[in-house]
This record gives structure tokens, C-alpha cells and sequence, in this order.
């Protein structure tokens, strides 16, 4: 069975575990953050349809809430954040800026991906928690990540042309940036 990671005593940093766990999230809402920033300007400049685009931004305001959230536990922890927070500073917007200049429809295909594979890692960290703060947060983000899937479902994800491709494709980068950012 996964060793079990405790809250540190204050001013001690969480174990190995626990630590690689906060450090992946916080990394993870950052990307997302980042990704649904290129979104939304490609999508503004180019005067997408009022709907998705407010769909858009909706999530965006979720993915802050969740980053926040980070930005507050991972200092509390004695986590240090990703060395990689450049690279998906930079990645993560090009992802959504990039799937949007395709449409709308490879937007929301590119939210209904990421989020397929965040609820699944998330779902994995939930299973090698103790009941706990951190566990709590994690819970209720998957909530939030499966509910933007659904809502980019809703919004034609599948439409998208090439979309398995897409889908495929972006699971596999997504898979990458968890393993080094939970190196890293
Ligand atoms: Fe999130
Ligand atoms: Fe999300």
C-alpha cells in the first residue's frame, strides 16, 4: 500500500510524498491557467461566438481559484513550486492559443483533453491520501476539472476536426509535464 503523507509539523516540510503531490498540482493549475489565457485571447481577437467564449472564461476563473489555492497550501507545506514554471508558463499558453487558431471547437477539444487526464491523476493522488486538508482540495478541484470537461464536451469538443488525434496528442504532453513536474 502507498505510504501515507501527513500534514508537516509547522515550519517542517512534508514528506517526499506529499511534497511531489503539491508540487504537480500547483504546476498543473498553472499550466491551466496559462492555457485558458491563450484561449481567450485568441478567441476575443478573433470574435468568437459570445457563448463559448464565456464558457471560456468561466473555467479560467476556476483555474485561478484553484491556483490561489496552491500558492497559498505550497508555502504553508515547505513545498518549493516546479523549476519547470517557465516552461509551462510558456507551453501551456501556446497549447491553448495554438488549439484555438484552429476554432473553437479545438479549444474545447483541447479543455476536454487536459481535464480527462487531470481527473484521472487527481483520481490517483485521492487514492494515496489520508483524509486531510489536502486531500479535501484535491477532491473538490476534480469536481471542478470534470465539470469543465463536460461543459467542453457540450461545447463541440468532439466536433473538432482530427479530434482523436488531438485528444491522443495532448494526453501525451499532459502525461509528460505531470512525470517532470513531479520531478522537478
Ligand atoms: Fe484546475
Ligand atoms: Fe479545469
Amino acid at each position: 500500500m502507498a505510504r501515507k503523507p501527513r500534514p508537516p509539523a509547522p515550519g517542517r516540510s512534508a514528506g517526499a510524498d506529499l511534497q511531489s503531490i503539491l508540487r504537480v498540482d500547483h504546476a498543473g493549475e498553472y499550466g491551466a491557467v496559462r492555457i485558458y489565457q491563450g484561449q481567450i485571447d485568441v478567441l476575443a481577437a478573433r470574435r468568437a461566438a459570445a457563448r463559448p467564449l464565456a464558457a471560456v472564461r468561466r473555467m479560467a476563473e476556476g483555474e485561478k481559484e484553484h491556483l490561489a489555492r496552491f500558492d497559498e497550501i505550497l508555502p504553508r507545506y515547505g513545498v518549493r513550486p516546479t523549476l519547470l514554471r517557465p516552461l509551462w508558463w510558456a507551453a501551456g499558453y501556446a497549447l491553448g492559443a495554438g488549439t484555438a487558431l484552429l476554432g473553437t471547437e479545438a479549444a474545447m477539444a483541447c479543455t476536454a483533453a487536459v481535464e480527462e487526464v487531470i481527473d484521472a491523476h487527481y483520481g490517483r493522488q485521492l487514492d494515496r491520501l489520508e483524509a486531510g486538508e489536502v486531500r479535501d482540495v484535491i477532491a473538490q478541484f476534480r469536481e471542478d476539472e470534470i465539470s469543465h470537461r463536460a461543459e467542453a464536451l457540450a461545447q463541440g469538443a468532439e466536433r473538432a476536426p482530427f479530434y482523436n488525434a488531438v485528444r491522443a496528442t495532448i494526453a501525451a504532453g499532459c502525461r509528460l509535464a505531470i512525470a517532470l513536474s513531479e520531478r522537478l
